[in-house]
Parts: C-alpha cells; structure tokens; sequence
C-alpha cells in the first residue's frame, strides 16, 4: 500500500478497529466526510468542464450527389475537343433579369444543379446579417469558441468520408486527395486553434523603456467586426473552412466567396459550420456564403462593412481586389499562387525521394498552390530522376471515384479530373513550345478518358530538360506537369529558383541538412520544407504566404491570427497611487522661459541617451538646474 492509499484508507481502519485507539473516533468521520464533500466538489467541476467544452453534436443531411449511385443529366463542357457547343441547362423556374450558377461533376460532366447568383443588394443584406450577429459573438469567452472549433472537429472526423465525397463530386478530385490536402489539414488547423489560438490573441505584455519605467505597456489583438475570404476552388472544404475558422476564432463574422465552380460543395461545408454555430446556441447569421459573378463582387470589395479581405486566387483578380479595398483603406493579405521550385541538391538519394516528389508534383493533379511546380536537379542526375518519374507518371489512372467503372477498367484510380477543360489549350500550347525549345514532353495533352468521355482529364506529364527562359518554366501551370530543369552548380540552381516572379513555397532535398538550410535561406520565398514537400502547413504554427508577385500577408500561425485584429496598444500606470505623469514647471505653458525650457528638454535628452556616463551626470545637472529656476 503505497502512502497515498494508506493516507485516505487511515480513518477507514481506524473507524473499524474504532475504540480501541487513543483518538477519538468523531475526527476520523470529519475526516471522512470532508474526503466525500471535496470528491463531490471535483466531480461536480468534472461535469461542468464536460457540459461547457465537451463537443456538441449536430446532424446535417448528406446530399445526393455524395452517393456515387447518384444520376444526373451529363452537361458537355465547351472547352473540352470533342465537344463544340455548351449545353444549356435552364432552371425550371428562371427569375427575370437574375443570373444562374451552373454546378457540374468535372469527372463525370453530371449537371449538380443550377443556383442564382447573388447580386449586389444580397451581398450587402448578408453582410449586414453576419455584422448583426458579430456584435454579440465578439464579446464570446475563448472557451466558448473552442467548443464550436472542437464540435466541428469530432463531426468532420465524424464525418470526413461524405465530406470527401462532397469534395470529389464538386471538384472532381480523389478521395486521397480529399483526405490529405482538404481534412488532415483542416483538422491540423482546428488543432492549432485549441491548442495555441488563445495564446496568439490574449493580451500580452511589452518591454519598458527607463522613462517609461512607472508604466505597463500591453498589446490587446481585438475583432475587427466583419472580414471577407475571396477564395479558390482547389479546396472547395479546406479553403471555406480556415478562413471561417481564423475569423470566428478571432471573434469576427465573416463573408466567403467561393469560386463559381464549387459553389454546390461550398454552400453545404458552410452549413454545417452554420449547423454548429446554431446548436452551440449561437447565430448562424455570423458566417455568409456568397457566389457571383466577378461584376458583382464589388459590393463585398468596396463595403465599408469589410474589415479585411483574404483573397487565394490568381494574382490578375488579387490585384483587383487589392486596388478595390484602397477605397475604404481595408486591409488585405493575397496569396496568388506560386512557382514552386524543388532544389535537389547534388548527391541526394532520388529512390529515398521520389515518392514524395510524386506527391508534390500530382496532389489534386497540380492544382495545388504549393505543389511542386519546378524539380531543380544537378546534370549529373538529370537522366536517373528523369527514368524514375517517367515508369511511375505512366502508371498513373485517372478517373472518378464517384463513377462505376464497367466491366474489365480497374476501380483504383490515383488522379481525379480537372476542375475544367478551361485551360486545356494553353496548357497544350505551352507544353508544345517546350518541346520546339528541345524538351523531351510525356503526356502533355486533354485526356479523352475511356469511359468517362465528359470529363475535364489532363494526362500527367513529364517535360525536361526545360531551361529557364521557355515559357513552362515561368508560369504558373496549376496541373499535372513534371517539369524538370537542370543545373550545373548550387548557384545555378538558386538563380533558376529565385528566377521566377513568384515566391510562395519551396522544398530543398539533399544529403547534407546544414547545406539545404543555406539553400533555404537563400531563397525568395514565404516558406521552405527542407527534405519534405508541403509540410510547413500541417504544423498550423508557421504563417502561410509568400513574396514577390506571390502576394503579402499570412494567413495561419499567429501571424494569420492577428491580422485579422486590431493591435490595439495600451499603456496604463504601474502604481496609480504612487507616481504618475505630471509635467514639470519649466516645461507648463504657458512657458516661463524658451531658454530654461531647451536646457531643460536637451539635458533629459542626455540624461536618457548620452553615451557614457559622464555626459548622462551633465545631462541631469543641466536638467535640475533649469527645473529649478
Ligand atoms: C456525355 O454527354 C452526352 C451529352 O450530354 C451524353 O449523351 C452522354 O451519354 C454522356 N456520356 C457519358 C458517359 O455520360
Ligand atoms: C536569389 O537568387 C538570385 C540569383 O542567384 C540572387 O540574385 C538573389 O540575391 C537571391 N535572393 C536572396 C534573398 O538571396
């Protein structure tokens, strides 16, 4: 029986042998009770903890379309080669003088549904009502947030098949790729808010000066009120998600803008959000979702009501969004793609790698704004790292994971459809320049998948060696494309990476740690995995963004925390009773004297700042003198 046990069990044995100890038994039942009272006392606080943090379940309905049994009218996209004209798929019931949405499943071409776009006197009316329910959820405890974050977190985890389900069907990705790069990293998010975000927007003190000693300096992070998130559809879950996240976290309401290519999959994320704002006993007017065409989206730009604006999207519209906000000075973060460049330093083990460069290069078929866009090799290398991308690209199925696949077609797939064929020409062309330039291209063209002939494919491609001046090694591809650049020296192969107008992500592979960190540094960009792809956004810790024509800000981090408050600095007394501000005679106006007024003014410079002492004495003596005339 360890000290404990025998401590509580002591009045337990006394009791039973009872009389025959010296003490008298009424302490032992004290004793007793007050063990029972402080255990009642903890379970009561147990049960309170669980009734105020426990998460709160909610139910939203799955919607047809997540069931891969689902059937809908196939729409033809235009863009796609076999297909000339656009089928038209009218609502049954057409509003005068309002626009409509078109949602499709981009791998399959099934018609999801036709929605109206918002137009601008419902954009301000949904502003307004997130501003309404802002008031009150601004003045909402940490605690209370956290609940809605961790209620959030059990349902998606609850919930991440349909979740990825309702991805894929909207963007026409895998669910793989639905698990990794729209739940892992929403989750991964949500974690970092439980976790550290009240650490980033508590008060906190700052340092103190010698003349500012009798003072305690604070900085308070307070909701701005409404904020705006201009998003892009690659994530339809993710992309929604985190900046809802961020903003109500921070105690704001906020507006998302999804892209009119997922605004089936968005609507129904953000209802669930709103779900669990209403079942956590709050107003789910906080969080609005807006879909419009880009004539429309000024009222969200230009409103006097948005307090920030996050905008993911191509750095053409970011610039738009940014000269839109100057009219109500709104702060902005852009983050605008990127051009990211895989250095593999010489000497690095390709076989150990490769994977991950797999990974990089066809995560949701490169429409991923940190996917691997360049892999920067030694010459020497050039040829093996080719092979081994080249017997694994080939390999690769594309297809649909919401669509049957007949009879004698395998079922397991590893890349999903584009979300249009929209890019398809450009992306031929440039791929076409490359080879004229005298790379060798793999793939390279629209796929006409076998079964799936209304699909939005691209076939994975390889292309090498490209050099820095060709086209496909400055643009940003956003697709399944290898491209593979050669360097002669490490110098060289921080030029050809710095060597873009973009700056958001970057990897450096190599042997020898303390080299790729110098490589890292070198680099113009906002993050840098060194010997990994992509993970500097599952640690929610860092702040996300780039450099360059890549935009500014960071969301994520503490950094994407606070930019969506008001840094609002405090300086308040140290002893209020004891000493305060007060200015001295010689400096009241009116002045007595201009002269005595300097002498005194210069000499509390010196006194502060003078280097040395000596001058700091002379300093205080002219100072006391001229207080004293
Ligand atoms: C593709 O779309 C056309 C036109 O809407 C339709 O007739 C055809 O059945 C569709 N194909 C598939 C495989 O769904
Ligand atoms: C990036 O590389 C270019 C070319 O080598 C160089 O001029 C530039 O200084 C580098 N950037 C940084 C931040 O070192």
């Amino acid at each position: 029986m360890n000290s404990l046990t025998s401590f509580i069990l002591h009045p337990l044995i006394t009791l039973n042998i009872g009389n025959d100890d010296d003490e008298p038994a009424g302490i032992d039942v004290i004793y007793l009770l007050s063990i029972f009272f402080a255990l009642g006392i903890w379970l009561v606080f147990q049960r309170y903890q669980k009734m105020h943090n426990s998460p709160v379940p909610f139910d939203v309905a799955v919607p047809l379309p997540a069931d891969p049994a689902w059937e809908s009218v196939p729409i033809r996209d235009p863009h796609l080669e076999s297909h000339l004209e656009q089928e038209e798929i009218t609502p049954a019931l057409s509003l005068p003088g309002r626009r409509y949405i078109t949602s499709f499943d981009p791998a399959t071409g099934l018609h999801i549904g036709t929605y109206i776009a918002d137009n601008e006197d419902e954009i301000r009316g949904k502003i307004h009502m997130s501003a309404n329910a802002q008031k009150k959820w601004k003045r909402t405890t940490f605690t209370q947030r956290r609940r809605v974050v961790r209620s959030l977190m059990k349902w998606l985890v609850d919930n991440q098949e349909v979740c990825a389900r309702v991805a894929c069907r909207d963007s026409g990705k895998t669910l793989i790729d639905a698990a990794l790069g729209e739940i892992l990293t929403t989750c991964s998010k949500m974690e970092w808010l439980l976790n550290h975000g009240e650490a980033a927007l508590k008060p906190e003190r700052r340092a103190s000066n010698l003349m500012m000693s009798y003072k305690r300096s604070e900085v308070h992070y307070e909701p701005l009120g409404v904020v705006a998130a201009i998003v892009s559809w690659n994530y339809p879950l993710h992309n929604a998600w985190s900046p809802i996240l961020a903003a109500i976290f921070s105690g704001n309401g906020i507006v998302v803008k999804c892209s009119e290519s997922v605004i089936w999959s968005t609507t129904w994320f953000v209802g669930a959000m709103t779900a669990c704002l209403r079942a956590c006993g709050h107003d789910p007017e906080l969080i609005q979702v807006v879909c419009c065409y880009p004539e429309q989206a000024q009222a969200l730009t230009k409103s006097p009501l948005i307090k920030h604006i996050t905008f993911i999207g191509s750095e053409e519209v970011g610039r738009k969004v940014a000269i839109d906000a100057t009219e109500h000075l709104t702060p902005v973060t852009l983050e605008l793609g990127g051009k990211d460049p895989a250095i593999i330093l010489p000497g690095t083990d390709l076989n150990k790698w490769i994977s991950l460069w797999m990974r990089g290069v066809f995560q949701n078929m490169g429409q991923n704004c940190i996917g691997i866009e360049r892999l920067i090799v030694h010459a020497d290398q050039y040829d093996d790292l080719h092979d081994l991308l080249s017997e694994r690209t080939k390999k690769l199925r594309v297809g649909s994971v919401l669509a049957a696949s007949p009879e004698g077609y395998v079922s397991t797939i590893d890349g999903g459809a584009m979300i249009s064929g929209q890019r398809f020409r450009a992306l031929e062309r440039v791929l076409r320049d490359a080879a004229e330039g005298g790379a060798n291209v793999e793939g390279g063209a629209q796929y006409n998948h076998v079964y799936l002939e209304n699909g939005s494919f691209f076939t994975p491609t390889i292309v090498g060696p490209v050099d820095a001046s060709m086209d496909i090694a400055q643009q940003e591809l956003f697709a399944p494309i290898a491209v593979i650049m050669p360097y002669e020296n490490i110098e060289e192969a921080i030029t050809i990476a710095n060597g873009t107008r973009y700056g958001l992500g970057a990897s450096v592979f190599g042997p020898d740690q303390k080299q790729a960190l110098n490589v890292a540094k070198r680099l113009e960009c906002g993050m840098v995995s060194v010997n990994d792809f992509g993970v500097f956004y599952i640690n929610q810790d860092l702040p996300f963004g780039g450099t360059k024509s890549s935009g500014y800000g960071r969301f994520g981090g503490p950094e994407g925390l606070r930019s969506l408050t008001n840094t609002k600095a405090i300086i308040v007394d140290r002893w209020p009773s004891f000493i305060q501000t007060s200015i001295p005679k010689v400096l009241d106006y009116p002045l007595r004297s201009l002269y005595q007024s300097w002498e005194f003014s210069s000499g509390l410079v010196r006194f502060l700042y003078a280097d040395g002492w000596r001058p700091r004495i002379r300093g205080l003596v002219a100072l006391v003198q001229a207080a004293r005339k």
